[in-house]
């Protein structure tokens, strides 16, 4: 695909439309690849990857509805169908890839935590670009202390999303934007 093609293509593809194959490590590897090309100051490269697929990432589920039913029960409220319906969807997924930070304090957190974002983007418009689709979701208790230790991260790093890939059947969903101008301040 030429490269604005790709750029105006990609788009989030929801566990509810994957179809349960698994993606090629050969295509993760080559997406990952163009993940490590993403611009960082220093070249601290400091973003990490956990790739959880298989039995890992059906346990890995299993820690997220645990989670869910903790939080509903905490709120008094019961276990629904739809929420079953939602994350055996999400057993349909090839791969959970936890996206995580290293901050290694030779540059502000921001700007390592800004160059992970642009590796993701490298990664999502690589797998993409292969046939292969997926989204960075920010929910099931990414950001909490305890997933922190599931993960197995160190003191200085930090997870910033999942990216729950897969393979679908489905035609690719639109999306929409605001128009380009709404966000551009031209100062001649
Ligand atoms: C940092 C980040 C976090 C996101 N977290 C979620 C999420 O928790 N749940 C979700 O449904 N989508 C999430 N998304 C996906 C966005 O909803 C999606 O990118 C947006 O709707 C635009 O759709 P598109 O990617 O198809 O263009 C996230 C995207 C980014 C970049």
């Amino acid at each position: 695909m030429e490269t604005q093609e790709l750029l105006l293509k990609r788009r989030s593809v929801y566990p509810r439309q994957f179809n349960g194959q698994t993606i090629p490590k050969e295509a993760l590897l080559q997406a990952f690849e163009a993940a490590n090309w993403a611009p960082t100051h220093k070249r601290t490269q400091p973003w990490r990857f956990i790739i959880y697929s298989g039995d890992a990432m059906n346990l890995l589920i299993d820690q997220w509805i645990l989670m869910a039913k903790a939080n509903l029960e905490a709120k008094r409220e019961t276990w629904s169908e739809a929420a079953e319906t939602k994350y055996s969807y999400m057993r349909n997924s090839s791969h959970v890839i936890v996206i995580a930070c290293h901050y290694t304090g030779l540059v502000p957190e921001i700007e390592e935590t800004c160059a992970t974002a642009a590796a993701v983007q490298n990664f999502w418009l690589s797998l993409h670009d292969q046939g292969y689709y997926g989204y960075w979701s920010t929910g099931n208790g990414i950001f909490t202390e305890s997933m922190h230790q599931y993960f197995g991260l160190q003191e200085n790093e930090k997870a910033l999303g999942y990216f729950l890939a897969g393979q679908t059947n489905d035609p690719i969903p639109p999306s929409i934007r605001k128009a380009v101008e709404e966000n551009l301040t031209w100062r001649d």
